[in-house]
């Protein structure tokens, strides 16, 4: 059940939120990307603007625009990164939901590649991104800090790993092996990590659900801080 009473109250919060995933360029024409469809980040933008927050969202997805959300639109890994560190000062509360892209052509192409016979055979050399929740994290001042986890096996472990490691103060780690949960789906099954409770399973509902009950929690948390 959604939970959208008074106890999710955000009204004159700042919400940063990024969705989607990062298209890291090749030549002017060609791209790597991956799976993600943002509708978890969308829905995390809608909830959190329904309980009266001013929300910003950093977009790498094609969705289109939620009313009443200020929309950032970025492409790659390295844009997405600057537009985040951009608002963050500002925020109280910043999720890092898009699926960013982990390495990036070494270097990109000014013009189409062309090919010709001699090559047969073509090697793409992959640099890593910057690991912009990690960066935000070793930054952090005020703000509530939330990234998700996708993961296909050893999920608690690597989730916790992940709220240590990026100093998040929530890791909401989902199971992309499920064919209900994560990336492209309408519904999602998490289990969500804090620095100071148990894990919370949630069993698998819509993602609008899924985004309530995340930012009911960290609605509480925010309440009993002030
Ligand atoms: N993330 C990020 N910048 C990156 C990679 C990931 O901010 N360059 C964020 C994601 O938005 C997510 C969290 O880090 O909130 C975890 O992403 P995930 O891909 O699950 O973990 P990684 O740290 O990239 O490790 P791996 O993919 O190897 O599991
Ligand atoms: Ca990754």
């Amino acid at each position: 059940l959604i939970r959208l009473d008074s106890s999710l109250a955000l009204t004159g919060r700042k919400v940063l939120i990024s969705a989607g995933g990062t298209k890291e360029r090749i030549d002017p024409v060609r791209y790597i990307t991956n799976d993600s469809s943002g509708k978890m980040g969308y829905q995390l933008a809608e909830v959190a603007r329904d309980a009266g927050a001013e929300v910003t969202l950093v977009s790498a997805s094609g969705l289109p625009n939620p009313f009443g959300v200020s929309v950032v639109a970025v492409e790659s890994a390295e844009d997405m990164f600057v537009e985040m560190n951009k608002h963050y000062q500002e925020s109280d509360i910043v999720i890092m939901a898009a699926a960013v892209s982990d390495y990036k052509p070494d270097h990109q192409e000014k013009q189409k590649m062309k090919k010709t016979s001699s090559n047969q055979e073509m090697t793409l050399k992959m640099k890593q991104t910057k690991d912009i929740l990690a960066y935000l994290g070793k930054h952090k001042q005020h703000q509530y800090l939330a990234g998700f986890a996708a993961e296909t096996h050893d999920v608690a472990r690597y989730a916790e790993s992940k709220l240590q490691k990026k100093k998040a103060d929530m890791i909401i780690a989902n199971d992309v092996s499920n064919p209900q949960a994560g990336f492209n789906k309408d519904t999602n099954e998490v289990t969500i990590f804090t620095t100071d409770k148990d894990p919370i399973s949630v069993s698998v509902r819509s993602k609008k659900e899924v985004a309530a009950l995340i930012l009911d929690e960290i609605a509480g948390k925010l309440r009993k801080q002030r």
